[in-house]
């Protein structure tokens, strides 16, 4: 897709800024010292294409700086193969054929591959490099597994609860760029989709459910989200008034076939004013800035997705150490990379996302664009909670209740049947 390749071109300058940073942490003062390890390294990731992998690439990029010895590739195949990374991965540790380093959300999902004995503990090198002080405290307890030992090294964190918008479409629709509620989103979505282009872009996949969680999020509040995942609440009057602001919503998107249509391709709508909204993740600020070389605040405008002000939902990315890997000091010195200021800079700026080190110099947040800027602060300063989608609250077995749930609902939109199948999800 011309699209992609003209952000791969375009991703370039924006991380060249970023990396000019090199040498602010002990990767810097490493690199000047010892050649690394050599020989190869399997590492294995989803971000195999657009935007995603623009992030990857300048993480290896700087990479090449501490191991310039060692051949390092990525074993995932592109993520719109039909059975897709994930799924891959999946049959690789089953059949006892693991990629030395591979990808993993933070919470639930990391702690479950710990239990499943996917993955070897990380407890020395988090000492060796001092990440427990340097690490957010919200984060720490999702990179553990149930034995508390340390599993996953997050590169970055990403908000999930964002609402991006084109300013165009909006203005002349007389919508507003911040709507404080569902019920506001709502009347703006009308007032676009009255004027033309689609109210709220919406994509296949996993995307229906992110919308879901945000507008769930919304109706329950940090506290009720956070009960949610303890198990209770899913019968309430809260609950059931947040699904049907999900189905008033669903009624204002593009018509599916969603199947066919990625995160990209919804926020491409947006980009290109076929749409006015999208709920979405901030890896779509690397798409609109990064990829389609869009202003902030000009070509694109953001906001928290509404009812969710003050909250920050947050995923973070880790890599991990595969039980069983072929190349394991290579994998701890690339792991040791992923932590490093140095990586995290790379790496964030052309992600979308925040690094997840506590310690960043005031001058790197001057090469930051408006967006991670405003990102930081409002982590600073919101309420931290979960996102499901992106495998914080709750176990891959929980998740895949309620993706068979929603996927009834996104056929009957019957609100009373999505809840009671929510609550029985719940009870396992
Ligand atoms: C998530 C991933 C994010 C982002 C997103 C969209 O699962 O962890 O970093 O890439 O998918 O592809």
């Amino acid at each position: 897709m011309p699209i992609t390749r003209r952000g791969l071109l375009l991703g370039v300058p924006a991380v060249g800024a970023l990396t000019a940073l090199a040498g602010y942490g002990r990767a810097g003062a490493a690199r000047a010292s010892a050649p690394g390890p050599s020989g190869q390294l399997e590492l294995y990731s989803w971000w195999t294409e657009g935007a995603d992998q623009n992030g990857l690439l300048a993480l290896l990029a700087d990479f090449k700086g501490r191991a310039p010895l060692l051949a390092c590739y990525n074993g995932a195949r592109s993520s719109r193969a039909a059975a897709g990374p994930q799924a891959e991965l999946e049959r690789r540790l089953a059949a006892g054929d693991p990629p030395d380093s591979f990808q993993c959300h933070a919470g639930a999902e990391l702690a479950g591959r710990a239990a499943a004995g996917r993955l070897a503990p990380l407890d020395q090198l988090y000492r060796q490099q001092g990440w427990a002080e340097r690490f957010p405290a919200e984060l720490l307890p999702r990179l553990r597994g149930e034995d508390g030992g340390y599993y996953g090294v997050p590169v970055g964190i990403h908000r999930t609860n964002m609402l991006w918008s084109n300013p165009a479409v909006l203005s002349r629709a007389g919508a507003d760029p911040a709507p404080r509620t569902v019920a506001e989103l709502l009347d703006s979505a009308r007032r676009v989709a009255r004027s033309g282009p689609v109210g709220l872009a919406v994509g296949g996949s996993w995307s229906c459910r992110h919308l879901w969680e945000t507008v769930l999020l919304a109706g329950v509040g940090p506290q009720g989200w956070d009960a949610l995942w303890r198990g209770t609440g899913w019968d309430s009057a809260a609950v059931a008034a947040a699904l049907r602001d999900l189905r008033d919503l669903l009624a204002l998107s593009n018509p599916a076939d969603r199947s066919m249509t990625g995160w990209e391709d919804a926020t491409a709508l947006v980009a290109s004013g076929q749409a006015g909204y999208q709920v979405m993740g901030d890896w779509a600020e690397a798409y609109l800035r990064g990829t389609l070389a869009l202003r902030p605040r000009v070509g694109y405008d953001w906001a928290a997705a509404p009812g969710t002000d003050g909250v920050f939902q947050y995923m973070s990315d880790t890599f991990t150490l595969a039980a069983g890997a072929r190349h394991r000091e290579a994998a701890l010195a690339w792991l040791a990379e992923c932590g490093s200021l140095d990586g995290q800079l790379a790496f964030n700026g052309a992600k979308g996302a925040i690094p997840a080190r506590t310690d960043l110099p005031p001058q790197a947040l001057a090469l930051f664009g408006p967006y991670a800027r405003w990102s930081l602060d409002q982590w600073r300063d919101g309420v931290a909670v979960g996102s499901l989608t992106h495998g914080v609250v709750a176990s891959a077995a929980w998740g895949a209740r309620i993706d068979a749930a929603l996927t009834v609902f996104l056929a009957d939109r019957d609100v009373p049947r999505f809840q009671d199948a929510l609550v029985r999800a719940a009870g396992g």
